[in-house]
């Protein structure tokens, strides 16, 4: 028999992405309507789920056709839930996921990542944030064309807006050609500022660029805060994957842990012939992730577009190049993916690690 019930029973089986709990535990499954010739659901997700909306769907849709074999058409309509995100730590940021993007070493592409993926995730329907915690070398800025200082309002310090994504960064605050001595406590005094003093509104994702190398920043994040993971980036060719080896035991020593590898820069995607040309080599960091035993979570190829973007402060764009977007939202999925599978196999609410 097909009743509300026995629909009800099957979608048990469909966890929330965000949680890891079944659908059917949060009045997720908002609408059934079902006969002998139809079953229709509607399930709501909340926008961190947003980058799994066809998972979900699909995964439900299966369900229900295997538990109803006889019926018809089985219909799956995903709608948006709302869920209040809690504080995460003790420095009152409502945020459901901290991402840290790293590498071993500058210029392979880390804020490039960062910022495509940040916009990735807000192009899904995700409430994203994005802070530039490479204190040394701010370029999140440059890259997403924001310029100004960062004011306050009550007490707290009020993001840039880009696109509608609030950006907070050290390129806000000093000239873009002033030199400054980052002594330890200052450095944690910064972290901390941009993390507690400030007015980031409920988040889904924040996307933090971290700086290369030296393991200070992430030291501090991970006393402020669970961090959700870390995506290393770096370059296919040889000398780059060693000091991404160190990034990776970098995250690991401060008990950050790792999301994933992405290979940025891996094929020049040719203008002129279409022809894809592999500079750098490729595959490098694929199997490097496979080596230290984390997850692969895309490559970006190199193209004249993605630097003159970046150049000119356009970034966002990249997302409506059919050329490059595709290589981005497929990074996007995968980190949502792998965050929700973390969720997953360990549902309870992350420990904020001892100070120390
Ligand atoms: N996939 C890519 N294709 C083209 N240019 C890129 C790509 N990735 C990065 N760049 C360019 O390379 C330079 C360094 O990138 P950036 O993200 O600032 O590196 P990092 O943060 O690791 O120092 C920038 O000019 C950026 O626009
Ligand atoms: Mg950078």
């Amino acid at each position: 028999m097909i009743d509300q019930a026995s629909v009800q029973s099957v979608l048990k089986a469909v966890l929330d992405p965000e949680t890891g709990r079944p659908i059917t535990q949060s009045n997720q499954v908002q609408e059934i309507t079902c006969d002998a010739d139809q079953v229709r659901v509607s399930i709501g997700l909340t926008s961190h789920s947003a980058p799994l909306k066809q998972d979900v769907q699909e995964q439900a849709t299966e369900r229900l056709r295997l538990a109803f074999p006889d019926v018809a058409t089985i219909s799956v309509q995903i709608v948006a839930h709302q869920r209040i995100v809690p504080q995460i730590g003790q420095v009152g940021l409502r945020c459901r996921s901290v991402i840290a993007v790293g590498s071993g070493k500058g210029g392979v592409g880390k804020s490039t990542v960062a910022t495509n993926l940040a916009y990735s995730l807000k192009k899904m329907g995700c409430r994203v944030g994005l802070m530039d915690a490479d204190v040394y070398g701010p370029s999140i800025p440059q890259l997403t064309g924001t310029a100004g200082h960062l004011q306050q309002e009550d007490g707290k310090i009020k993001p840039m807006l880009q696109d509608g994504m609030p950006i907070v960064s050290i390129g806000f605050m000093v000239p873009a050609d002033q030199a400054i001595i980052w002594r330890g406590p200052m450095l944690h005094s910064a972290i901390t500022q941009f993390i507690r003093d400030t007015a980031w509104g409920e988040l889904d994702y924040l996307i933090i660029d971290m700086p290369p190398g030296t393991g200070d920043v992430a030291l501090t994040l991970s006393q402020l805060l669970p961090i959700s993971g870390a995506v290393v980036v770096c370059t296919p060719q040889k000398v780059a994957l060693l000091d991404a080896v160190k990034a990776v035991a970098m995250f690991r020593k401060v008990k950050i842990p790792l999301i994933g590898v992405v290979e940025n820069m891996s094929g020049f995607l040719c203008p002129d012939n279409h022809k894809r040309y592999d500079i750098f080599g490729s595959g490098g960091a694929r199997q490097m992730a496979e080596d230290a035993n984390i997850p692969f979570l895309g490559e970006l190829p190199i193209t004249i577009q993605m630097r003159e973007r970046g150049d000119e402060g356009t970034t966002g764009e990249n997302l409506q190049d059919p050329q490059i977007a595709p290589y981005i939202d497929r990074i996007a999925y995968q980190v949502a993916r792998r965050i929700a599978d973390q969720t997953r196999l360990a549902p309870a609410t992350p420990q904020l690690p001892v100070l120390g």
